[in-house]
């Protein structure tokens, strides 16, 4: 036996961690190690001897990577056989569910409206939550400066460069209405619309009732001959099929400068049941038994005008609601303050 296996041997006995092992390795079998040397060694010996003596040294090479990697198995076999004591598991115990999230109560609510609407044939479509003056303000009969602006409490955004070139449509506002989309609609030229627009609204308010970034809906309907009747009954066809037929609506004359006549939309209210008072105190949500769900109207001649649409020929009528306030005056949903929807509160928000 080649004296360097006895030796590599004898160096294995004594090795009890891997550091220890991998100095043997590098000190035998390494680049620099005994084996490679006395295989350099070859080279300087008479040709006779150097066939038998390379067998020889190929035989030990062979023997020495066997011993080591026996040793390095054994290692290995130690580590995992600790890990059955250490690092076990009980396959058979139930699981953890993972969390399950559900869509928010709003986004329920937007679902629900937008199907209650097809059915009697209006369409989805979107308009920019950002947008021209023009569309949100101008067109719909509200030029600079006219008081009635101040209705809508509204969020400028800084035009960029390239947008401020187009001053024509004046400034960029976050819009405080869904309105934007009538005009918007109109330019496509389609005629009849049903229309349904579902939107983003901003406004500088918050208190119960209020929130800085709500939803409304808005519908649209342009068509030849349509009258304060078609209005109502697809307001009482909503109101019915969302809240139930035992929910009352009533119409007060308003006044919104892109309808004539206009209306606000008011619905019993849910957390008092129209009664105005809760336990003997006044209703914080309603404070009189009614909410106000929101405008309608027959569009005014000057938006149809404004859109490219003859108001000789045709008419039309809009209603704008705030959803956040129409869910919260349904059946069993008890919201005394419209804050909590954006507070992200499980408790609150897993209940639905
Ligand atoms: C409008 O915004 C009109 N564009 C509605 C309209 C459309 C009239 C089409 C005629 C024709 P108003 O400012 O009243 O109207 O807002 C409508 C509804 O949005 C309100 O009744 C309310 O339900 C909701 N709303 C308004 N401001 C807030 C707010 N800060 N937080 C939550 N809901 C709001």
């Amino acid at each position: 036996m080649n004296p360097m296996v006895k030796e590599l041997r004898q160096a294995l006995t004594s090795v009890d961690d891997e550091a220890g092992l991998e100095a043997v390795r590098v000190e035998f079998l390494g680049r620099k190690g005994k084996l490679a040397e006395a295989m350099k060694a070859l080279a300087g010996l008479p040709l006779k001897d150097r066939k038998g003596e390379g067998a020889e040294l190929n035989a030990a090479k062979q023997e020495m990577e066997s011993l080591f990697d026996s040793k390095k198995n054994s290692f290995e076999h130690k580590k995992s056989s600790g890990l059955a004591n250490t690092e076990w598991i009980d396959v058979t115990l139930p699981g953890v569910a993972p969390a399950e999230g559900h869509l928010h109560l709003t986004t329920q609510a937007i679902m629900e409206i937008e199907d209650i609407f097809a059915r009697v044939g209006f369409t989805r479509v979107t308009a920019p939550d950002v947008d021209w003056d023009w569309y949100a303000f101008e067109s719909l009969n509200i030029p600079k400066d006219h008081p009635a602006r101040d209705n809508w409490e509204t969020f400028f955004a800084a035009p960029s460069e390239a947008s401020a070139k187009e001053g024509r449509l004046g400034k960029i506002v976050l819009t405080p209405h869904t309105s934007n989309s009538q005009v918007r609609e109109l330019e496509k030229g389609k005629l009849p619309i049903r229309m349904i627009n579902v939107g983003r609204c901003y406004r500088r308010q918050s208190d119960v009732s209020h929130i800085p970034m709500f939803h409304q809906f808005e519908g649209f309907m342009v068509d030849k001959g349509l009258s304060v009747t078609h209005l109502k009954g697809v307001l009482d066809y909503f109101a019915k099929a969302f809240f139930g037929p035992t929910r009352v609506t009533r119409l007060r004359p308003h006044h919104f400068r892109f309808t004539e006549p206009s209306f606000e939309v008011d619905i019993s209210c849910g957390v008092c049941d129209g009664t105005g008072l809760v336990s003997g105190d006044k209703c914080r949500l309603c404070k009189s038994g009614w909410v106000e769900l929101g405008g309608a109207g027959m569009t005014h001649p000057s938006v149809l005008e404004a859109g490219g649409v003859d108001s000789s020929v045709y008419s039309a009528f809009a209603f704008g609601w705030g959803v956040e306030r129409t869910l919260m005056m349904r059946d069993g949903i008890h919201i005394k303050d419209i804050r909590v929807l954006y507070q992200n509160d499980l408790r609150f928000l897993n209940q639905f």
